[in-house]
């Protein structure tokens, strides 16, 4: 609810309150943001205000009718440069005249209904538009410019967002050199940043840095927003955990270059601001136009990291996520990529295809290579039709066989990129993003098409309608797989190459709402190298991402519960892969594999075909397991346990919580640990609850030499008799059995079984080696149920 109490502004989620107020000299002044709090007067906010009387030594007085008011002291709203803050500003503006001040001071104020979509940018919306805006029109005199501070209040979640447009209302053009999102001041500086780093194959590492003093900033500048620092960002307070203090969770609905900082100031007060990268940006603004900057999300938990995901997990689901895939159970994928790379062709794919059938799987994917001539990565990106020798049929006739399988058929798209050595770029080399004439970086001997040029956009919409069209396609991959160098448009003038990066996201947006409304029952999955891409921006799009190269189990458990701080695991996309794995080499154990990967959309991504029987029924219990669980799996309540300490736990709960799932991974044994428990989060307190676990199979190779120690014969280690009683014989892992409420279940954890700890091998020992995990379900029991299990 957004109320007006005389110059306050207030705006309450169900559980938190944000609140600002005009002061006499026309800024907004800061006054809360945290939990729900009472102000039903003008006269109650006093207490939030700071209280100013006299200037600060050195700092600057904002006029002499004001000359108490240092704006470097006061929390704002919204801060421009040149008038004594000297803190990171909100927005900076070059004027005819050649000077950079800003002054803006309040105009006006506006409550209304219901969300407008943006015009040039993707952004959040509420199915039943139950969305309130506060509108607030700021006004710069000196130069009659204006720009208005949107604040969305959603009431159903406890979530704001905020977004801003600056408008040239002057008769002169300007130059916009920066304009956040949002920017958030607090009277404290004693916050813990955390923010998500990594690169190609090891995204999403979670950091936490004191702020202290000075300025820490996480950006991109790879033109993308990258895997080298994803927009989500949490502030906290010192000596938050998972389940307990306060957490501020903040992301921008962009895929492009963002900045998001954080600065402790000489008064011992902290901003963050968040928004487009004012690195290499300026756009010129003539007279009457207006420029948006993106929607970020803000939202704040009392309840620690969790509570803070919780509200970030269910506003993405609900406000982000759109279309008829927002809450349809996603298919179980086998991808031709690790199984085969480049090396494709129809009979191939379909012997493949016909393999993941048998072993349960629904929708079938061709990735990179049958386009063009496309048989490695230096060629034909551009040339969007299929190459005849090894899709004889093209795609319409592999999808329409693939479907006569039993299958649902996908294809593999890079519509941002071209090669040099492509018939598009030969027929247009004035659609690239390069400068004419100079040397170009290469990045995966590809570079990237211009989206700021109208023609090619549409040029690019129509060759991927077409092969949306071709034939049955169900699913997408879109891919993109380089970051940007040389930024420039040979279609732009030489003065308006800084708004290249922008421009590009706002045509790659439009191009994506164009195919998106065009191709409603397609599921689109979003890829950048994996997650050099994984966003909000992406996801009003594409409903699930994959979300890195690496699918070995060990960086995945990690990355995983990174993505899980910001994205609901609905969005993030994961595949069984082969072993060693392609990225690391690493030997993880299948049910490691799997029991990560299905925390997330599964996915495979092997050559099936080649695989051991055993390793394939495996895979086919799996596939049923998930199928059995997919809603609790995809769509459940997320929530971390332990982490970062050799074992990672996580548990998903259905959302009228009859239904868990628990996972629970060790990295690398520990000797002599016999005991452990699991303790699962988010249950109901007061419902009972059947907790099993996924029964594991162990191979007596597991053992080696040792196996000599319990059998009446020798048997040489990994000899060809070893090999085959292992083939033979599998030893039955521990069984898990009880009820128990939920309350106790989540107060005192599970005792689990006695762990391995060199004294040999019984039933129900719970038999754990380095990368090894376990997979538990919960179920609500009721009161005959119960008694039926204790006979
Ligand atoms: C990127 C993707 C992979 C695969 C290849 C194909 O690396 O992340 O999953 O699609 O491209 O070239």
């Amino acid at each position: 609810m957004i109320r007006r109490l005389g110059n306050v502004f207030v705006l309450d989620t169900p559980n938190t309150t944000y609140a600002f107020g005009v002061i006499p000299s026309g800024q907004l002044e800061h006054l809360y943001y945290g939990e729900r709090i009472v102000i039903d007067t003008e006269e109650e906010a006093v207490v939030l205000a700071e209280k100013r009387l006299s200037l600060p030594g050195n700092t600057v007085a904002y006029s002499s009718e004001h000359s108490n008011v240092s704006l470097e002291v006061l929390r704002l709203e919204m801060s421009g440069g040149g008038k004594g803050d000297v803190r990171e500003p909100f927005i900076e503006v070059t004027h005819a005249d050649g000077s950079y001040t800003s002054d803006f001071v309040f105009a006006d104020a506006k409550i209304t209904q219901g969300k407008e979509p943006f015009v040039t940018l993707p952004g959040s919306y509420e199915e039943n538009n139950q969305v309130e805006e506060l509108t607030i029109t700021m006004k710069d005199h000196s130069y009659d410019l204006t720009v208005e501070l949107h604040y969305f209040v959603f009431k159903n979640q406890d979530v704001i967002t905020r977004s801003a447009k600056f408008i040239n209302t002057s008769d002169e053009p300007v130059l916009l050199d920066r304009l956040m999102s949002a920017q958030l001041d607090f009277e404290r500086a004693d916050f813990e940043f955390t923010t998500f780093h990594g690169a190609w194959a090891r995204e999403m590492k979670r950091h936490d840095m004191s702020a202290n003093a000075c300025k820490i900033v996480n950006e991109s500048y790879c033109g993308c927003s990258s895997n080298r620092s994803n927009p989500f960002v949490m502030l906290s307070k010192k000596g938050t955990t998972e389940d307990h203090g306060d957490c501020y969770g903040l992301n921008l609905i962009y895929s492009g270059n963002h900045y998001e900082a954080v600065e402790v100031s000489a008064f011992y007060q902290t901003r963050i601001v968040t928004g487009i990268n004012p690195r290499s940006f300026q756009f010129h603004i003539a007279p009457g136009e207006v420029f948006e900057a993106p929607e970020a999300v803000m939202t704040y938990s009392k309840s620690g990291f969790n509570g803070m995901s919780q509200n970030m997990h269910r506003f993405v689901r609900e406000c982000i996520v759109r279309g008829e895939w927002k809450k349809k159970p996603r298919p179980v994928l086998l991808n031709s990529w690790e199984a085969a790379y480049f090396d494709i062709n129809e009979s191939k794919l379909l012997k493949l295809a016909k393999a993941g059938k048998e072993a349960g799987v629904e929708l079938f994917v061709m990735d990179d290579g049958w386009f063009g001539t496309r048989d490695n990565d230096t060629q034909s990106l551009g040339d969007w039709y299929p190459n005849k020798k090894k899709l004889p049929n093209g795609l319409a006739g592999l999808a329409s066989k693939v479907n006569k399988l039993g299958l649902e058929f996908g294809v593999w798209v890079e519509p941002e990129m071209v090669n040099v050595n492509s018939d598009l770029y030969r027929a247009h080399p004035e659609w690239v993003m390069e400068i004419p004439g100079k040397p170009h970086s290469e990045s995966r001997t590809q570079r990237i098409l211009d989206f700021s040029n109208p023609d090619l956009i549409e040029y690019m919409t129509e060759a991927m309608t077409k092969v949306f069209s071709d034939g049955n396609i169900a699913y997408v991959k879109w891919d993109m797989n380089r970051i940007f160098s040389d930024y420039y448009s040979p279609c732009l003038p030489p003065e308006r190459q800084k708004e290249v990066a922008h421009r590009y996201m706002m045509g790659l947006y439009k191009m994506c709402d164009t195919l998106m409304s065009r191709f409603p029952h397609i599921l689109f999955e979003g890829c950048a190298s994996g997650g050099n891409r994984f966003d909000l921006g992406i996801l009003c799009y594409f409903p699930q991402i994959w979300a890195s190269d690496d699918s070995d189990a060990i960086y995945r458990v990690n990355g995983q519960t990174g993505y899980s701080y910001g994205y609901p695991m609905s969005t993030v996309s994961a595949h069984v892969s082969d072993c060693p794995n392609h990225q690391t080499l690493r030997k993880t154990p299948m049910a490691s594999r799997f029991q990560v990967a299905a925390f997330g959309v599964l996915g495979y991504e092997c050559n099936l075909c080649e695989m051991n029987s055993e390793d394939v029924k495996d895979i086919k219990e799996q596939i049923a397991l998930y199928k059995e669980w997919r809603d609790v799996l995809q769509y459940g309540s997320f929530y971390r346990g332990r982490a970062y300490d050799n074992v990672y736990e996580w548990t998903v709960v259905s959302p009228d919580k009859k239904k868990a799932v628990g996972f629970e991974m060790q990295v690398l044994f520990n000797p002599n640990t016999h005991f452990e428990t699991y303790t699962p989060k988010g249950l109901d307190e007061d419902k009972k609850y059947l907790f099993t676990n996924r029964q594991l199979q162990i191979n007596i190779k597991d053992f080696g030499g040792l196996i000599n120690q319990v059998i009446p014969f020798h048997i040489k280690p990994d000899s060809l008799l070893h090999n085959v009683a292992a083939k033979l014989v599998k030893l039955p892992g521990e069984k898990e059995y009880c009820i128990a409420n939920g309350k106790t279940l989540m107060e005192s954890g599970v005792h689990l079984k006695q762990g391995f700890g060199a004294t040999g091998y019984a039933e129900d020992i719970r038999f754990t080696t380095d990368f090894a995990s376990r997979m538990y379900f919960m179920e609500e029991v009721s009161n005959t149920m119960e008694s039926e299990h204790i006979e």
